[in-house]
């Protein structure tokens, strides 16, 4: 029986338990999208986990969308992350970089004003996104990429990995779930490209299957993970077919030695999610959505999958390994502070305390 605390290796990376910290947007960069001093702490206080995930983090202004997120295009941004990996590091961590290009799902506000907001076809998002007050907005009609443009789009994700190397990441997650620029390339409801990147379903997966090949070539296939959503309707996705989709997806990319896939498991009519990814897949899996600790030794017992991840309970429990390991009582997340929080930053972010060194 797999033990959640024993070491694991996911491609090239080697996590000293099987306790992954999902990515989480907190919105909490500093001016030029430039990860904070306070950040490096939030990330240092959990780097208890085997893996951490970041923050979903732009390759580019054009890939923002949300207010205060992070980039990984700019030297100041590499520096500031340096700080993260350092702090994550030195307490024995590991650290991947979420990358995210929203693509459609972007409030103008939110992004540089002469940023623009591209996406496979020119259909705005319906779901409103907060803007830079936290009130929901509408978001941008979005320019249908050209097709001799995708490469450069391409190209940005290979710098944007080959930045998170540079700045210390000990790999990446390619964003390709939650209704960005990926998934918009996926789902059949937003890409009505009649080019080699739209219509069949060999076409639709054509972006993400040659962004991990274009990473792999430049950072190496076992630091580069992906994370997906099979059937999530987040941010307008409606996919007409998911399970031939996905299947199509990890079909392609299975050869390709990648680090894992991350999974955000939902219910899913027909196949479960994760039963598809175990058909199609023969590579890592890391679990994510909803897991306790009970369902999560649970997954693992089954040999469904390799390492298990937490949102949620990483944020108000900072040392949730630790605190698995002696069966302590698990702390409750205020959402209130979940992005950015009453104007001090690390309010409901850095001052969750320690249960080992606190208990209460
Ligand atoms: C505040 C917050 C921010 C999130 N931001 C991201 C993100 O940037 N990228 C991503 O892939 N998922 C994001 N998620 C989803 C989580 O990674 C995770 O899939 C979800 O919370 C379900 O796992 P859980 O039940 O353990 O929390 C976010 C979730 C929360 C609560």
């Amino acid at each position: 029986m797999t033990d959640i605390l024993s070491p694991v290796k996911l491609g090239e990376i080697a996590l000293s338990n099987r306790i992954v910290m999902a990515p989480m947007t907190r919105d909490r960069a500093g001016p030029g999208d430039v990860p904070t001093d306070l950040m490096a702490d939030y990330y240092r206080q959990r780097a208890g986990a085997g893996l951490i995930v970041t923050e979903g983090t732009q390759p580019s202004p054009a890939g923002k969308g949300y207010w205060r997120t992070p980039g990984i295009h700019s030297d100041e941004q590499v520096r500031g992350w340096r700080k993260v990996t350092d702090a994550v590091h030195a307490e024995g961590g590991k650290i991947v970089m979420q990358i995210m290009h929203v693509g459609r799902a972007a409030v103008q506000a939110n992004k540089d004003a002469d940023a623009e907001t591209v996406a496979p076809s020119a259909i705005q998002c319906p779901d409103k996104i907060p803007g830079p007050d936290g009130v929901p907005a509408d978001t941008v009609m979005p320019r249908a990429l050209e097709t001799d443009e995708i490469a450069s789009v391409i190209a940005e994700y290979v710098t944007a990995a080959r930045n998170a190397i540079a700045a210390g990441m000990d790999g990446v997650e390619l964003h390709c779930a939650s209704g960005y620029l990926p998934m918009q390339f996926l789902s059949s409801n937003t890409n009505q490209r009649t080019d080699r990147y739209g219509g069949s379903v060999a076409n639709r997966i054509r972006f993400v299957v040659e962004t991990l090949q274009a990473m792999s070539d430049a950072i190496g296939p076992g630091r580069v993970g992906f994370r997906i959503c099979p059937g999530v309707r987040f941010n307008g996705m409606d996919d007409a077919n998911p399970h031939e989709t996905y299947a199509a997806l990890l079909t392609a990319v299975d050869g390709m030695g990648l680090a894992y896939c991350h999974l955000i498991h939902i219910p899913l009519t027909g196949q479960d999610a994760l039963d598809l990814v175990r058909e199609n897949w023969s590579g890592s899996l890391i679990e994510n959505g909803g897991l306790t600790l009970d369902t999560a030794k649970a997954v693992l017992a089954e040999g469904k999958a390799d390492a298990v991840s937490f949102g949620y309970l990483f944020i108000s429990n900072p040392d949730l390994v630790e605190r698995f390991r002696a069966s302590a009582p698990i702390a409750k997340a205020n959402r209130a502070n979940f992005y950015v929080g009453d104007g001090n930053d690390h309010v409901g972010y850095t001052d969750y305390p320690c249960w080992a060194r606190d208990p209460s």
